[in-house]
């Protein structure tokens, strides 16, 4: 059987074990998807806007919805990349630019 799921992040389509979260995923392709607590479910820089697939996510726990209303995060389309599980094809953008590609026009 093939555990493996398809995932779209920016625009980047990449294959991934099944049930990885969206942010190892994003490591295991490459994808400089900013995590500043390290996935440990703190910082919400990870957070990632669902475009398609939602219901292919893990069920948001009750830690996820604490943390992503302390960073004041209420749309039920937005979720934490460390914590949502990828259980089939999603689509999903970063909030958060990717590390690397922050347009800074400063002196
Ligand atoms: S990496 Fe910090 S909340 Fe996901």
């Amino acid at each position: 059987m093939d555990d493996k799921v398809s995932i779209s992040i920016n625009g980047q389509e990449i294959e991934v074990d099944r049930g990885r979260s969206i942010l190892a995923a994003s490591m295991q392709a490459g994808v400089k998807h900013m995590h500043l607590c390290g996935g440990r479910g703190l910082c919400s820089t990870c957070r990632v806007r669902v475009i398609e697939g939602a219901e292919q996510l893990s069920v948001m726990t009750r830690y996820e919805k604490i943390s992503l209303r302390s960073h004041l995060s209420f749309s039920a389309e937005i979720r934490l990349a460390c914590q949502a599980k990828v259980m089939g094809p999603v689509k999903v953008e970063t909030v958060f630019p990717t590390l690397g590609r922050l347009d800074y026009q400063g002196p």
